[in-house]
């Protein structure tokens, strides 16, 4: 392991439970899968650095800002006092979102399929908030996570297509009280232009590719698989080359 473990690090433990209801059907697990590859090997130093006061290239500090200013909005969807409240943090990456809610009183469940993340996500939870943090590797969507009173996705289902977002919505949604914050990319031009170019030109680091959404394609796919709740776009996000829409589920 690349860090020393403090004796009162979390220790992040590993789902057993990796079986969607997804599975089978459409292609979350493979997106699942090229995703872990991807944060797990390729870009594991690219990201601790990204999401890390470290210096960075000018267009990176433009997408680290667009970032704080992406979770901000989403914070602001839930209740500034959230003690006694249980909340996913589905895709948490390197902790931020994980550690803003522990720091407003949450219980929070931190999920990613990536075990290096989620490592890095543990070593840096501030000592204080360690009791408040529970981080696990695994899928977003295992049945053992339980039942929460907000569910934040930032960022993490912008490789799924639209099928799978409405699937992986529908199954979170049972499992949840109050609202869904998640985002997607958006189909702006310069988004449209760069998935296309994706498609013509597959990755060979087997990077995954992002998938723009239209919010009423997402409304209809929901639709389709008798999701509860209702969906709105919120706020979108342009800071440089990071583009991000935040979606809300209302349940
Ligand atoms: C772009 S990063 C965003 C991380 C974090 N939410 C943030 O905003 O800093 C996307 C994250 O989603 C995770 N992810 C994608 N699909 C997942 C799944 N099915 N289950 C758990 N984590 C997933 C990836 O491993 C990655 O860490």
């Amino acid at each position: 392991m690349p860090y020393g473990r403090p004796t009162d690090m979390p220790v992040p433990g590993r789902l057993r439970d990796l079986a969607t209801p997804a599975e089978g059907v459409c292609g979350w697990s493979r997106t699942r899968d090229r995703v872990e590859t991807y944060f797990d090997k390729t870009a594991t130093r690219t990201w601790e650095r990204l999401t890390s006061d470290a210096p960075v290239s000018r267009i990176r500090e433009t997408v680290r800002r667009g970032r704080d200013e992406m979770r901000a909005q989403m914070l602001s969807r839930l209740p500034d006092d959230l003690r006694g409240a249980r909340i996913l943090d589905a895709g948490c990456g390197a902790g931020q979102m994980s550690a803003e809610l522990a720091a407003r009183g949450a219980d929070v469940v931190a999920v990613d399929i990536s075990p290096s993340l989620v490592e890095i996500a543990a070593a840096r939870l501030p000592q204080g908030l360690s009791g408040q943090v529970q981080f696990l590797s695994g899928d977003m969507l295992s049945h053992d996570l339980g039942r929460f009173d907000h569910v934040l996705a930032m960022d993490s289902l912008i490789y799924y297509d639209r099928h799978d977002i409405a699937r992986a919505l529908d199954t979170l949604a049972r499992r949840t009280q109050g609202n869904i914050v998640f985002t997607v990319a958006p189909r702006t031009p310069l988004l449209m232009t760069m998935w296309r170019a994706g498609q013509l030109f597959p990755r060979a680091d087997r990077s995954p590719t992002m998938i723009p959404h239209a919010p009423a394609a997402l409304q209809k796919a929901l639709q389709r698989v008798e999701a509860p709740g209702r969906l709105n776009p919120l706020n979108r996000v342009t800071s440089g080359f990071y583009i991000s829409q935040a979606m809300e589920l209302s349940i």
